[in-house]
């Protein structure tokens, strides 16, 4: 049976970065034998448009019968008024956590021809290639109580709890050692145990899961020094796990190493390997519409997808190989342009990568 995949646009320079990965399924589809259906769904400040709420049932009804789903970015300046409840990113949120997408696999490599593009120099960054797993359903994000109330004295507090169960730790350091494990065998767990109970549950249930893998060499980074090695040393990562709040961070962190946050995907996947694909960038909302924005980061989203959810390895290879041949002759959008490069917009970029799907 033909695979079912949920493209949902969402807002910003979504859409026009959603469009050239489409065009690159159809080709992959008609020329080179991927059994795919396509529907198109609304979330994120859209759907608040169309329906008065982020993720509206439909939507997530949909997300729930496919078995994989690409999606561009959410929210907006628009919709930042709104109560945090209702805004675009609840329904990112919502997907997040009502498919249980625990696993989100944020892979930073800086390809060769980008080295230039990198803020820190080429010999710190050239051959970087780290994989940053970041626990996407639970900590801060999701913990509870949150919100904003009124206490005795009258003040307004503001509150929100990190809070991780060892069920929830133990299951992202497996899928995070199991990565670590077909790779270079070492893993960086991330936390803040010297001052946060809930990442010293983390310290020790990393620990106890490492017993499992003796193999993967295991330590761990509390995560200011994190952030700091990062820019200091990357090469010395190959796996890092953490929580959901500080991956998120040093995911950001990690992209810019690599030249720009417009050529990162991602993978979101639940314990069966049903993912959400999508670029880690946001909506951009200052470049949307104007046809500059790098749809690459959201085209290898794609090669992610059926690598992990379809386990097409040759077609993902494919999608990649594409991309390499399009910088390699010199194409760029206007966030890795460098000096003697050719600058190209968001759909010219697509196109050349569409050409370059055939060639060997
Ligand atoms: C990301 C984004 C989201 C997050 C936002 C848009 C809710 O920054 O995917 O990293 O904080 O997780
Ligand atoms: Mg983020």
């Amino acid at each position: 049976m033909s695979k079912q995949i949920l493209i949902l646009p969402g807002d910003g320079i979504g859409p026009e970065i959603v469009d050239e990965a489409v065009k690159i399924l159809a080709c992959l589809r008609d020329d080179y034998g991927l059994d795919i259906d396509m529907h198109e769904a609304l979330v994120g400040g859209a759907a608040i448009d169309a329906t008065g709420g982020p993720l509206p049932e439909a939507t997530l009804e949909l997300a729930r019968e496919a078995d994989a789903i690409l999606l561009g970015a959410v929210g907006g300046p628009k919709w930042e008024p709104l109560p945090y409840a209702v805004r675009p990113e609840r329904g990112l949120l919502g997907l997040r956590g009502g498919l249980g997408l625990f696993a989100n696999l944020r892979p930073a490599i800086l390809y060769p021809q980008l080295a230039a593009a990198s803020s820190l120099r080429p010999e710190i960054v050239a051959g970087l290639d780290i994989v940053i797993v970041r626990e996407l359903t639970g900590d801060i994000y999701f913990g509870k109580p949150r919100g904003v109330h009124i206490n005795e004295d009258g003040q307004r507090v503001g509150v929100n709890t990190m809070v991780y169960t060892e069920a929830e730790i133990r299951r992202i350091c497996r899928v995070a050692f199991d990565i670590a494990r077909k790779r270079n065998k070492s893993l960086c767990s991330v936390d803040k145990a010297n001052v946060l109970e809930s990442t010293e549950l983390w310290r020790e249930v990393a620990t106890e899961v490492g017993a499992e893998y003796p193999d993967v060499a295991l330590s761990h980074m509390y995560v200011d020094n994190c952030a700091m090695q990062l820019v200091r040393n990357p090469k010395q990562f190959d796996v890092i796990v953490t929580g959901n709040i500080f991956g998120d961070i040093l995911s950001d962190e990690a992209s810019m190493l690599t030249g720009s946050i417009g050529m990162l995907p991602s993978a979101s996947l639940d314990e069966h390997g049903k993912g959400m694909y999508e670029p880690i960038h946001g909506s951009a909302p200052d470049i949307a519409g104007k046809g500059v924005a790098n749809p690459l980061a959201t085209i290898l989203s794609v090669a992610m997808m059926l690598r992990y959810s379809f386990g097409d390895e040759d077609n993902a290879r494919r999608i990649e190989q594409a991309v390499t041949r399009v910088l390699d002759r010199g194409l760029r959008t206007a966030d890795i342009m460098s000096a003697g490069m050719r600058q190209v917009g968001t759909s010219e970029m697509g196109d050349a990568v569409l050409a370059a799907l055939g060639q060997e």
